[in-house]
């Protein structure tokens, strides 16, 4: 027997970027038409090709995957990149209940699904720049 552990990434047991491309097409189509996602939809741009393409490259590199996102664009520096939105609990809701529902929709494996849920809420929680989030010392930031 080998005591060589075998290491799966998330990304692999996601499906790879079959799997990630079907999650970001789900996930912003929800997105476009449920009204609890309304108010973050509108802080988009009208097109999204362009922002689907940055997400399925940064997830991609998030689970384990190529590194399709940095080589791009350096540092994700995620939290940094969201200051110009305003994002509190009802924002980050409403951006959880899509990727829940894309989650439920093109990922099969029920404990993956469960993991990768687990980590986008937390990674969401960590994006709420208003002064309700205890991250912050109470300051909201432009
Ligand atoms: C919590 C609520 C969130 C809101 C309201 C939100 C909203 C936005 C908006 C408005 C943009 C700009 C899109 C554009 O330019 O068209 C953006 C970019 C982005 N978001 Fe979020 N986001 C949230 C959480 C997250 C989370 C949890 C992730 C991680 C999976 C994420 C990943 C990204 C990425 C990778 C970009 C592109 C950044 C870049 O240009 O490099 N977002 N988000």
């Amino acid at each position: 027997m080998s005591d060589v552990a075998v290491q799966i990434s998330m990304f692999e047991r996601l499906g790879g970027a079959v799997t990630i491309d079907r999650l970001v097409e789900a996930f912003y189509r929800r997105m476009d038409t449920l009204e609890q996602a309304r108010d973050i939809r509108a802080m988009h741009a009208s097109d999204l090709s362009a922002t689907k393409n940055v997400l399925k490259r940064y997830l991609c590199e998030w689970t384990g995957g190529p590194k399709l996102y940095s080589v791009e664009k350096g540092h994700p520096r995620l939290r940094q990149r969201h200051m110009g939105f305003k994002i509190g609990n009802a924002e980050r809701d409403a951006w959880l209940v899509c990727m829940r529902g894309a989650l439920e929709e093109t990922v099969d494996d029920e404990a993956a699904r469960r993991e990768i849920d687990e980590a986008l809420t937390k990674l969401a929680d960590w994006m709420r720049n208003q002064a309700d989030n205890p991250h912050d010392s109470g300051q909201a930031r432009p």
